[in-house]
C-alpha cells in the first residue's frame, strides 16, 4: 500500500470542506499510515480536535503556545513527517504561505519544514478566481509545490463554479504519486485491461470474468510513478485512473487497432486484458429467438494482439499475463516464447483469492534471463508495483 508505515500531516485551515479533512484522515489511517492532524483557529470552528483524535490516535496540535502544546513543536512536526497535506486551504493559508508568513503553529511549521507538500484548496468560486489568489497559486506552484484544481459544483454558499475540496480519492492518489520514486517520469506505458464481449445478437454476447481490477491497478501504479499512461479498457465498471488516458473498446479486433495505432510510440506495453479468444462467425442482426432444444454457434479466431504487436517491436518492452488453472510456469514460459514477449507474470486463477473480479492476486514474473520471481498473495496494485520494477529496470534509458 502507499500509505503503509508513512508519517502524514494533515493541515485543516478555516473552511466548512474541514468536516471532509475527517474522512480523509480516516482513509490515510486504514490505509496504514500515522497522521498527525494540524488545525488553525478557524478550523476548530468548523470540527473539533476531538474529532481527529478519535480517526487518528493522536492528539490534534491547535497552538503555539499555551496548555498542551510543545516548545519545538512548530520545528519538529514538519520535519518528522514523510508529507504534509493541507486540506482545505483557504485562500488566507495560501496566501501567508506565499508570502511566507508564519503567524500560528500551522503556518510556522510549513515554513519550517522540507517535506513535500500538497495543498487542496477549497473556497467559494470567486475567491478561487481572484487574481490574488491566482498570483499566490502560481508563487506556490513555482516554488515546487503540488497545489490540486478544486472541483467543480455546488459550493456551501450556494455558488456554483471551481472551489469544491477535490474527492477525497484524487487527494489520496496525488498524496500517493508525491510519496512514489518517480522513476518512470515521462515514460509512455501502454496497459490493458478487461475483458472483451464478442457479440451474438444485439443483446448477447460472450465475455469471460475479467473485472478490470489488475490492469487498472497497473495503470495507476505506472502514474503514480511518474509515467505517461494509456489505458486500453475493455467493459469496466472501474473509473479511470486520476491522469490517465481511457480508451475504451469492446472487442478483441477493437483492442487490437488501438493497441495497433498506440504501441508506436509507447516504451512498454502491458496485456493484462483477458482477450477473447473467438467470436461468433456471423452476428445475428436481430435478437435470436428461443427455437430448437440445441443451438450450434460456430466461431472464428480472434487475432493474437500480443503475437502481432510483439512481432512490431522495436526497444520497446513487451509485457504478457497467462491466467492458467494448471502447470503455471510451464505454461507461462510456453506463451513467453510463442508470442515473443520480454515479461510474462504467471496468474493463478484456481483460488478464489487470486485472479479474476477480486482485489488480490497470486502471480509469479518470469522473464527471459533467468527471472524466475514467484510473489505470495498480495493486492492488484502491490502486484503492479512488482511488474512495474521489472518493467523499469528492462526500459532503456530515456530518449
Ligand atoms: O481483470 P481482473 O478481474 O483484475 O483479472 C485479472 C486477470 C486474471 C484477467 C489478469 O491478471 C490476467 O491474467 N490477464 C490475462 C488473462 C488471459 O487472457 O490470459 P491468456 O493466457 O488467455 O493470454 C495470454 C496473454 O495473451 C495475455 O496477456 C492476453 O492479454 C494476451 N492475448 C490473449 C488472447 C488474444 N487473442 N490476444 C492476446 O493478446
Amino acid at each position: 500500500m502507499a500509505f503503509t508505515g508513512k508519517r502524514i500531516l494533515i493541515g485543516v485551515s478555516g473552511g466548512i470542506a474541514a468536516y471532509k479533512a475527517a474522512e480523509l484522515a480516516r482513509r490515510l489511517v486504514s490505509g496504514g499510515a500515522r497522521v498527525k492532524v494540524v488545525m488553525t483557529r478557524a478550523a476548530q470552528e468548523f470540527v473539533t480536535p476531538l474529532t481527529f483524535q478519535a480517526l487518528t490516535g493522536e492528539k490534534a496540535a491547535t497552538a503555539m503556545f499555551g496548555p498542551g502544546s510543545e516548545p519545538l513543536e512548530h520545528i519538529a512536526l514538519g520535519q518528522e513527517v514523510d508529507a504534509i497535506v493541507l486540506a482545505p486551504a483557504t485562500a488566507n493559508l495560501m496566501g501567508k504561505m506565499a508570502a511566507g508568513i508564519g503567524d500560528d503553529l500551522l503556518t510556522t511549521i510549513l515554513l519550517a519544514s522540507t517535506k513535500p507538500i500538497l495543498i487542496c484548496p477549497a473556497m467559494n468560486c470567486e475567491m478561487w478566481a481572484n487574481p490574488a489568489v491566482q498570483d499566490n497559486v502560481v508563487k506556490l506552484r513555482d516554488r515546487g509545490l503540488e497545489v490540486l484544481h478544486p472541483e467543480a459544483g455546488e459550493l456551501a454558499c450556494g455558488a456554483i463554479g471551481y472551489g469544491r475540496l477535490p474527492e477525497v480519492e484524487t487527494i489520496l492518489e496525488a498524496l500517493a504519486q508525491l510519496l512514489s520514486p518517480q522513476d518512470l517520469a515521462g515514460r509512455r506505458i501502454l496497459v490493458t485491461a478487461g475483458p472483451t464481449h464478442e457479440d451474438l445478437d444485439p443483446v448477447r454476447f460472450l465475455t469471460n470474468r475479467s473485472s478490470g481490477k489488475q490492469g487498472y491497478a497497473l495503470a495507476k501504479v505506472a502514474r503514480r510513478r511518474g509515467a505517461e499512461v494509456c489505458l486500453i479498457s475493455g467493459p469496466s465498471h472501474l473509473p479511470a485512473p486520476h491522469g490517465v488516458e481511457r480508451l475504451e473498446v469492446r472487442t478483441a479486433r477493437e483492442m487490437l487497432d488501438a493497441v495497433l495505432a498506440r504501441f508506436p510510440e509507447s516504451e512498454a506495453l502491458l496485456m493484462a486484458a483477458a482477450v477473447g479468444d473467438y467470436h461468433p462467425t456471423s452476428r445475428s442482426e436481430h435478437k435470436m429467438k428461443r427455437g430448437s432444444p440445441e443451438l450450434t454457434v460456430h466461431l472464428t479466431q480472434n487475432p493474437d494482439i500480443l503475437k502481432e504487436v510483439a512481432a512490431l517491436k522495436k526497444k520497446q518492452v513487451v509485457v504478457g499475463f497467462a491466467a492458467e488453472t494448471r502447470d503455471l510456469e510451464a505454461a507461462a514460459r510456453k506463451k513467453l516464447e510463442d508470442k515473443g514477449l520480454d515479461l510474462i507474470v504467471a496468474n493463478q486463477v484456481n483460488r478464489p483469492d487470486s485472479g479474476f473480479a477480486v482485489d488480490t492476486n497470486e502471480v509469479t514474473i518470469i522473464g527471459r534471463k533467468n527471472l524466475l520471481l514467484p510473489l505470495p498473495l498480495l493486492s492488484k496494485e502491490e502486484v503492479a508495483e512488482k511488474v512495474l520494477d521489472q518493467v523499469a529496470a528492462l526500459l532503456p534509458p530515456p530518449r
